[in-house]
């Protein structure tokens, strides 16, 4: 797909429901009991794996599209599946519903694509082994494919060495099946998404600092959820209204909640005009409209607490670096090795290939902004976020820039390139 430098984006766009919020109301829904009706629901591949999964596991799930019905059986409710459960592209679905498989009474075996087989997996074997799981790689290699055999649970306190919302939702789900209460401790607090939707469904999860705490078999009960815009989307429109000038976007209903919202204190600390309008609640997360304008950019350090809270945001941050003035620091940012691709090499890569200053580190990236780039050939690596954040920077770019492999966008934004366009027609 070959994208040019684009006028100002002028006009409004709704992005598609949150991703991590979609996975969670598609897994709390099953092991609920009644029906949980999700609206606003994203159809991005990786959630239709979720869906996927749990059919197999014998749930009934109607998915009409802008509305999903989820006919949960309770947490005992799941049935032994009938093949190997694949979860696609998806480290979420993975790495959650491992916890729940690992106290069911029976076995499974969970497999992806190729960036799933390569993704590590010991941060949820580790945890879930000392909560008594009989969980096991199949290749030895700390990956999937996951042979996972239910068996009773014990509570336990985990110190976690990484700030992952993945591990802390794997770990919190297992606590369900537990005999007695499960916390986690993480160095910094993730999205905590899995918290707010367990209370909602009836749970007792209790939050203080870095820790979240569960106790055991709760009766959880369909509930109603309007899942909001997933702000990782609205990132790409944030970072195009900032960079190309003249552009203003309004960018409807997007989740700010305070772990996720990293991107707007970075972009406004480097001197962005974000506005938050009509800030509201839907389904216990904070939602607003953000009116973003073209400004001019100066570089910034982001490392530390913030890091989780803008993860994924990071590919298109790191693009926006390029268009500020000085320099840009990404550190404590070594998780982006291990996301659908290694994102601080394929960004230094690509971001090179434009004529960017960039250097990659041990955990992050330093970009040597204010020097006009140029169209490349971008090579996305199958990775949605890299393929996402080279469409809007060829926006500001001279010359042609081709993105391969551009389709894999269909992860957690199928009509992604419809609504960039839209905006430059306005
Ligand atoms: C997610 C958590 C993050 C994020 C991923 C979605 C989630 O991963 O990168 O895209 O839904 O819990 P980690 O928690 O492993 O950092």
């Amino acid at each position: 797909m070959t994208f040019k430098r684009a006028n100002a984006l002028k006009g409004t766009v709704t992005v598609p429901g949150d991703k991590s919020i979609s996975h969670r109301a598609i897994m709390l829904g099953a092991i609920s009991e009644g029906t949980t009706q999700v609206t606003n629901f994203l159809q991005g591949a990786d959630c239709l794996s979720t869906i996927s999964c749990f059919t197999k596991l014998g749930i009934e799930i109607e998915n009409k599209g802008e509305e999903v019905l989820i006919h949960g059986k309770g947490l005992h409710g799941l049935h032994k599946p009938a093949c190997v459960l694949d979860t696609g592209n998806s480290g979420t679905t993975t790495r959650l519903i491992a916890g729940i498989l690992a106290g069911q009474t029976f076995t499974t075996e969970l497999n992806g694509d190729a960036s799933i087989q390569s993704r590590p997996m010991k941060r949820i074997m580790e945890p879930l082994a000392s909560m008594g799981a009989k969980i096991e790689s199949l290749r030895g290699n700390g990956c999937a494919p996951l042979k996972i055999e239910g068996t009773a649970l014990h509570g336990i306190h985990y110190i976690s060495k990484i700030a992952s919302a993945q591990v802390k939702s794997c770990i919190l789900l297992a606590g369900l099946y537990a005999d007695s209460p499960t916390s986690v401790t993480e160095p910094y607090l993730s999205r905590n998404h899995s918290e707010l939707m367990l209370k909602h469904f009836g749970a007792s999860v209790t939050g203080e600092g870095t820790t979240a705490r569960i106790l055991p078999e709760p009766v959880l009960y369909g509930q109603k959820i309007r899942v909001p815009g997933d702000i990782s989307s609205a990132a790409y429109f944030i970072a195009a209204g900032l960079i190309i000038p003249g552009s203003e976007i309004l960018i409807k209903n997007v989740g700010v909640n305070p772990t996720r919202d990293g991107i707007l204190r970075v972009v406004k600390d480097m001197g962005a005009d974000i506005t938050l309008l009509n800030e509201n609640r839907e389904s216990g997360e904070p939602v607003a409209d953000l009116l973003v304008r073209h400004s001019v950019l100066h570089g910034t350090t982001i490392g530390g607490a913030l890091i989780p809270t803008l993860i994924d945001e990071l590919p298109v941050i790191a693009a926006l670096a390029c268009f500020a003035n000085g320099t840009t620091v990404i550190q404590d940012a070594q998780e982006l090795k291990v996301k659908e691709s290694n994102r601080i090499d394929v960004m230094v890569e690509n971001l090179r290939a434009m004529g960017a200053r960039i250097t990659g580190t041990e955990d992050g990236m330093i970009i040597e902004g204010g020097h006009p780039l140029h169209g490349a050939v971008i090579d996305s690596r199958l990775d949605h976020r890299i393929a996402m954040t080279f469409a809007v920077t060829a926006l500001a770019a001279d010359g042609e820039t081709t993105i391969q492999d551009a389709d894999c966008v269909r992860i957690s934004y199928p009509g992604f390139y419809e609504d960039l366009y839209q905006l430059t027609k306005a």
